[in-house]
């Protein structure tokens, strides 16, 4: 009997444990913030669970970036307070339910912890949120000038995860933001020793999964190479071809080549000097050819205008 009575006892102060053990394990849960996951640009409704009839409702808000904030609403006035709060933070009023707080296109700067209070005819009620804001990375994927593949995640939050297909070696670096946001650059190095030219930038993030392809090194190497070596064949091919003409014309037609070859190479040159040199002179050999003409009446002999040329 007495060890029954033992039993008993025992269970019951078993019972008790448990149920307290539980109603701990509750207020504990109860006390810690359940997590909010929100990407830039998103909007949400945070509501603030109750019961009875509320008298007044507080939001407080412990945002990373900048100080606390603060949002009240009086039930019997129907009037909302607020201290300098973000200004896409506000109030929503929906009909038949207790207003709650709508966050509009949020930023990184809104990451914090959001808590409620209300106060009902039954108690206060708390809610605590833990609000973390992802930043999706902007992909770009490029070469670079020694034609290796280099892939850009920039400015997400977290940072995110790179990886190649196929499978390589590769650099990696961070740079930090002020907002919180990092840029991750990975740049593939193994590209000589993979079989197919074409390689692909991984990119995993809480806020989702993306990939982009590109043909780089190799086959960009080449067809640079080949337009390069064609481009130099056909100008020599060209010259050649050129020169060729040009000595088989010399060879076969001397006069006509001689006569078409210096006005062809460079007539501006020539008639300017020409011009240049020859004008003053034939002005002055007029002259003194009509000079001459009076003189040649009396004297026979061409010497004599000639050696006066240079004298004068
Ligand atoms: C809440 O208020 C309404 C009147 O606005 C009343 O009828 C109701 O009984 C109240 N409920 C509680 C739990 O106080
Ligand atoms: C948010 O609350 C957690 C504890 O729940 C604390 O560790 C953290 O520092 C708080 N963050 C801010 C921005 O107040
Ligand atoms: C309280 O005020 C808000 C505007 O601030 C309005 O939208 C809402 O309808 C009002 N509610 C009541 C019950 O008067
Ligand atoms: C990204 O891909 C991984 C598997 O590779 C998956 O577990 C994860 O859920 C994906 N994330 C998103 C946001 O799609």
């Amino acid at each position: 009997m007495k060890a029954g009575n033992n039993m008993k006892i025992a269970g019951k102060t078993m019972y008790v444990f448990v149920l307290l053990t539980i109603t701990m394990v509750m207020r504990l849960a109860g006390n810690t913030s359940s997590g909010l996951v929100m990407t830039v640009g998103d909007s949400s409704v945070l509501t603030c669970p109750l019961k009875g009839n509320m008298t007044m409702l507080t939001w407080k808000i412990m945002p990373k970036a900048g100080g606390p904030c603060t949002l009240v609403y009086r039930v019997d006035t129907n009037v909302t307070h607020r201290t300098t709060c973000s200004d896409n933070i506000n109030w929503t009023f929906r009909a038949g339910l207790p207003p709650a707080l709508e966050i509009r296109q949020v930023g990184t700067a809104q990451e914090g912890n959001y808590s409620c209070e209300a106060a009902t005819t039954e108690g206060n009620f708390v809610t605590r949120y833990h609000l973390t804001v992802l930043a999706p990375p902007r992909l770009s994927l490029s070469c670079d000038e020694q034609g290796s593949p280099v892939c850009e995640a920039a400015a997400g939050k977290p940072p995110a995860q790179l990886s190649w297909v196929p499978e390589g070696s590769s650099t990696a670096e961070e740079k930090c933001h002020d907002n919180g946001t990092v840029t991750v650059l990975s740049k593939f190095t193994a590209c000589s020793t993979s079989v197919t030219n074409v390689t692909t930038c991984m990119v995993s993030h809480p806020a989702g999964n993306w990939s982009q392809t590109i043909a780089c090194c190799p086959s960009e190497k080449t067809n640079t190479n080949i337009f390069l070596y064609a481009c130099i064949i056909t100008c020599v091919l060209i010259i050649i071809t050129l020169l060729a003409v040009i000595y088989y014309f010399s060879l076969h037609s001397d006069r006509p080549c001689h006569k078409t070859k210096p006005p062809e190479i460079a007539p501006v040159h020539s008639q300017q000097d020409d011009t240049m040199e020859v004008e003053p002179y034939t002005t002055y050999v007029q002259k003194e050819n009509v000079i001459y003409n009076s003189v040649s009446d009396l004297t026979v002999g061409q010497n004599l205008p000639q050696d006066q040329c240079p004298g004068t």
